[in-house]
């Protein structure tokens, strides 16, 4: 352990995060003190002035070696290969089709590590067999010095073939005693440059001029400014129309709404939109952002058809057990006129949490019709519909709100409930998929999917995600419990759910 002061790890923790935007939690804070120590005796200086000269100046071969120290590089060829299938089946021709006027084509790896991801674009762009009249190419940055080398040399280990398949494997690459070559022709469209992503960088981000930028990986390890200020240059410096690919645990969710989110091939991407709002996204909701956990419980303990059901039968009960007044919404609180811009929903969540539903949609639909178009609004008024059983009028209010905020993870929940309702299966396992996939720690769309998977016969499905149900109502948010839960609390859920799984098969 080093005998640094703490307050000089956490300088340079701050100091790390300014100039390379990584982030380091608690946990990781032994691994920087380890770096910092090892930096002052390999530089024979003191904490205080190479604090202070990385703060003020910082030398880019300083930068370079932190860089090489602190990032995680792990990557391989055609990592999360249904990315790259939709790269071909999707944005190679859609990008195509857009530059026949130009017929250029320019593809950036932003966080390329080693070169495994960039010389796979590259592999796809070769095999895509673009006429010789096309110039296309791949640029590949990273902050990384040592990681970079190891990529211009284009030697790697079989192991960076893991995922790669075999023909690809035997097309363009050639066994050497100590691994494998990657062809020159593959080689020869990648440039390389280092870049730190974290800094101002204006030739790196021309306006409108990359096809498609792979960024995958990276964002995961950044302080949310620096993601925030790496989405938008992307969103900027990619064509109207072009892709952008993030890790399979990324999202844009919070960062950007630039972009339309794509699901195709088993995999997420975006692309730009055609006329973006090129403004960081708006603060996040006070709201809890993800969706309503109506009452799956009620399916089993009612026998209800559907969740839809469920959620009207949980109303129906707790609108009877309570037989409160229902007060108008002047005896609830502060008249419509009197409630501030951004509106205090305060009331309205009270009504909800006293199980007033209707009440609390009474005061909601009273707003003026200014809150009309505001996503905190929108997502408690759907939540609200969608509870008392209003499924058409709770879908239009879930397509406005995703109108203002594509990535809302409630907002896609909700639907999921709605479409259900409709007998629409498939569209609701979608809408549940893109929830969890732009909120993965949201547990209701999770056990929704649980459940839809066991009524279609997919039992091993609907192990795994009401698996995953359990695990993450444990230690879901309790405002989402409350907007989602459909007046059921923690240990209703968690009961319901684990009574599911058992019903399925598997263990509580
Ligand atoms: C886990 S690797 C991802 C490699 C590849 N994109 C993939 O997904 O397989 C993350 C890479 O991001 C790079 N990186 C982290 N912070 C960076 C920054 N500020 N500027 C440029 N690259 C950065 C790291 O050096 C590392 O090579």
């Amino acid at each position: 352990m080093t005998a640094l002061p703490r307050s000089d790890v956490e300088r340079f923790r701050t100091v790390v995060a300014r100039r390379l935007g990584l982030h380091f939690d608690d946990g990781r804070l032994p691994l920087l003190a380890e770096t910092l120590e090892q930096r002052l005796e390999a530089l024979g200086r003191a904490s205080e002035a190479y604090l202070g000269q990385l703060d003020a100046e910082p030398e880019k071969v300083e930068i370079g070696i932190l860089a090489t120290e602190l990032t995680v590089s792990e990557t391989y060829f055609f990592r999360n290969i249904e990315q790259f299938r939709a790269t071909t089946q999707v944005a190679l021709p859609a990008r195509r089709a857009a530059r026949l006027d130009t017929k250029r084509l320019r593809l950036l790896s932003a966080g390329c590590a080693s070169g495994e991801e960039p010389y796979s674009l590259s592999i796809l762009l070769r095999e895509a067999a673009f006429d010789p009249s096309w110039s296309v190419a791949v640029r590949a940055v990273d902050v990384n010095p040592a990681a970079l080398a190891k990529a211009k040399h284009g030697r790697y280990s079989r192991w960076a073939l893991r995922e790669t398949p075999a023909e690809v494997q035997s097309r363009w690459f050639s066994h050497e005693a100590r691994g494998v070559v990657l062809e020159d022709d593959a080689r020869a469209l990648v440039h390389f440059e280092e870049r730190n992503l974290a800094e101002e960088n204006p030739d790196l981000w021309p306006c409108e001029a990359y096809d498609i930028v792979f960024c995958r990986n990276v964002l995961m390890y950044l302080v949310p400014e620096t993601a925030q200020f790496v989405v938008e240059h992307i969103a900027r410096s990619l064509a109207p129309g072009g892709f952008l690919f993030l890790g399979h645990a990324e999202t844009l969710r919070g960062l950007s709404q630039s972009f339309h989110l794509r699901h195709t091939h088993g995999t997420f991407y975006y692309q730009r939109k055609e006329a973006a709002h090129l403004t960081p996204s708006a603060p996040a909701p006070a709201l809890p952002a993800s969706p309503m956990a109506s009452s799956p419980l009620a399916a089993v303990v009612d026998g209800a058809e559907s969740w839809v059901d469920a959620i009207r039968c949980a109303s129906e009960r707790i609108e009877a057990l309570t037989r409160a007044p229902r007060p108008t919404p002047c005896a609830v609180g502060a008249s419509p006129s009197e409630l501030p811009p951004r509106w205090n929903l305060g009331q309205a969540l009270e009504l909800l949490e006293s199980e007033r539903f209707s009440d609390s949609l009474e005061l909601v639909q009273s707003l003026p019709v200014e809150a009309a178009t505001d996503p905190e609004v929108l997502l408690l008024r759907a939540a609200l519909l969608t509870h008392g059983g209003q499924l058409a009028s709770a879908e239009d209010t879930c397509r406005r709100l995703l109108a203002v905020d594509e990535l809302n993870a409630g907002a896609r929940y909700l639907l999921a409930l709605c479409r259900e309702g409709a007998g629409d299966g498939p569209g609701a396992t979608e809408h549940d998929q893109v929830a969890t996939y732009l909120d993965p720690a949201f547990a209701m769309p999770r056990f929704h999917l649980g459940l839809l998977a066991r009524r279609s016969g997919h039992r091993e499905e609907a192990r795994r995600e009401l698996a995953l149900a359990l695990a993450l109502l444990r230690r879901e948010d309790a405002s989402r419990l409350l907007l989602f839960g459909g007046g059921f609390g923690r240990d209703a859920l968690v009961a319901l759910c684990r009574a599911e799984l058992v019903a399925c098969g598997g263990a509580p």
